[in-house]
Order: C-alpha cells, then structure tokens, then sequence
C-alpha cells in the first residue's frame, strides 16, 4: 500500500479532500501522519476524527523531527496548506517524494511571503485575468520545485481576494488528489527541471 503523511498548519480542506478521495477509492493509499507546525488547528481534529495518526513538531527543529518521524515509513509527504519552510536532510531523504500545492499560477503570486490570502490579493492587485493553482515538488527554493499540475479558474472584476480564494480553493480539492493518485501510480517522472505525466 502506498503510504503517505499530509503536513498542515490550518483549517486542513485540503487534507479532508485526500481522506475523501481514499474513502471513495480515487486514490489507492494509507495516510500513515498528519504532522502540523502548530497545536489547536482544525485540521488536527479532522484527523483524529479519521483515526489517522497526528503529531506537532516546533518550527524550529521541524524538519528534523519529521524526518525522524517519517524515515522509511512514508512513500510521499503531501504539504497540504503547511506554512513552515522544509530545510536540510529531509529534502535530500525525500527527494522527489514531497510535493505542495500553491495558490496561484506559479510563477506568478509565489516565493517566500506569498501565503495564504496574501497569494489572492497581490493577484487581484495586479489585475490578472486567470489565476489557479499548482501542485509542485517540494526543493529547496521556495515554490520552486518542478511543476506537477496546475488548474486554472477566471479573475471578475467584482471579486475580492476572499471570492478568488473561494474559487481557487474548489480547485485545489481536485488537483492534490489527483496529483498523489498519479504520483502512486508511478505516472509522474522527473526530468530535470519538468515533469512528463505518463498516459
Ligand atoms: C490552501 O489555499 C493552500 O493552497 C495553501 O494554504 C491553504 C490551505 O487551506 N498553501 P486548507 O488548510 O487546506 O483549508
């Protein structure tokens, strides 16, 4: 069975649509962790409501706690909203197997600072049309990893980051799960700085 830990550090939407898509069968996996970088957060209770393992490491020594955690135990580590850089031997150990999925259309609205609401505003700021989202390997450069997949939706003029973020979040709960089906189904291949999905 292939075995994954989800990362979180807030409301966890995108980590209950992977447990939804395990539930339904769309994704052929166990979720062994959910780890956050942070104590009282919804997403933890989500977890816990599905049995699933759960454990909250400092910001400070994070990665080398996950990477304690997580050796030899896991196939991929989804970051599902998780707000703390990974750094060090976990992103050697775990080359290609971490991926994150990012509000925007990378490379625009991405890179250190662009987070959460703040990844909408800076789009509506600048007047785009389209915005999305897109799921990426995890490396050392912030949101800089080879892009997997990415889903588009439309900017109105009327909207406000709140309505955009709506949007893109509807998204987001098909993208990442379908990234991790493809990924354990072995269709995602890494070459260089891209990615070719097999058919
Ligand atoms: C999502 O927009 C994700 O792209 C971003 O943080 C948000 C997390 O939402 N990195 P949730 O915790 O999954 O509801």
């Amino acid at each position: 069975m292939f075995k994954i830990a989800i990362l979180i550090s807030g409301g966890g939407s995108n980590l209950s649509s992977i447990i939804d898509s395990i539930d339904e069968g769309y994704i052929k996996a166990k979720i062994e962790w959910v780890i956050s970088d942070r104590e009282d957060i919804y997403g933890l209770e989500i977890a816990k409501k599905h049995g699933i393992k759960t454990c909250t490491v400092h910001k400070k020594n994070g990665s080398s706690k996950i990477l304690e955690l997580l050796k030899g135990e896991v196939d991929l580590i989804v970051l599902a909203g998780y707000l703390s850089i990974l750094n060090g031997d976990l992103l050697r150990e775990f080359r290609n197997k971490i991926i994150n999925i990012h509000p925007s259309l990378i490379p625009s609205f991405a890179g250190a600072g662009m987070y959460g609401i703040k990844v909408h505003r800076a789009a509506i700021n600048k007047g785009v049309k389209f915005s999305g989202c897109t799921v990426h390997f995890v490396n050392k450069e912030v949101d800089g990893g080879a892009i997997i997949s990415q889903a588009i939706v439309p900017v109105y003029f009327e909207d406000d980051e709140k309505s955009l973020q709506q949007r893109v979040l509807k998204e987001e709960h098909k993208l990442l799960p379908q990234a991790i089906k493809l990924i354990s189904e072995g269709k995602v291949l890494v070459q260089g700085e891209r990615v070719k999905i097999l058919e």
